[in-house]
């Protein structure tokens, strides 16, 4: 695969529908929080800053699920995220989107893609 990869984890250390990764990147000289969570068996990752107000989403330390664990939810005011496209489906920032960060497994670790290429906006 081309470009600039990180690795970030282990790919055991992405749950189902369950605990995600928490990690730093940075973003135009800027520090950001991240994280990683699996979804019907694909990984996906998002910078951890919800759509409404710029808070992180987990509810404890990795922790995005609802407690259904159909979607992702942020623990300030309870906006959900569909976790394969990162778009809110319901809450104060409905049809806005989490920022997408690109991943892929590779020999059961986990791996960030072209970090340094991503516009904020
Ligand atoms: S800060 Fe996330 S829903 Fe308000």
């Amino acid at each position: 695969m081309a470009g600039e990869k990180r690795l970030i984890c282990d790919s055991d250390q992405v749950i189902e529908q369950g605990k995600g990764f928490r990690f730093d990147v940075e973003i135009e000289g800027e520090v950001m929080s991240a994280f990683i969570v699996r979804h019907l068996g694909r990984v996906r990752a998002y910078i951890n800053r919800c759509a409404h107000v710029p808070v992180e989403l987990d509810w404890q330390e990795g922790e995005f699920f609802d407690s259904s664990g159909l979607y992702l939810v942020c623990s300030t005011h309870g906006a959900v995220y569909a976790p394969e496209s990162g778009r809110c489906l319901g809450g104060p920032c409905v049809g806005k989107h989490l920022i997408p960060l690109e991943v892929f497994e590779e020999d059961n670790r986990i791996m960030l893609l072209n970090a340094q290429t991503l516009k904020l906006f």
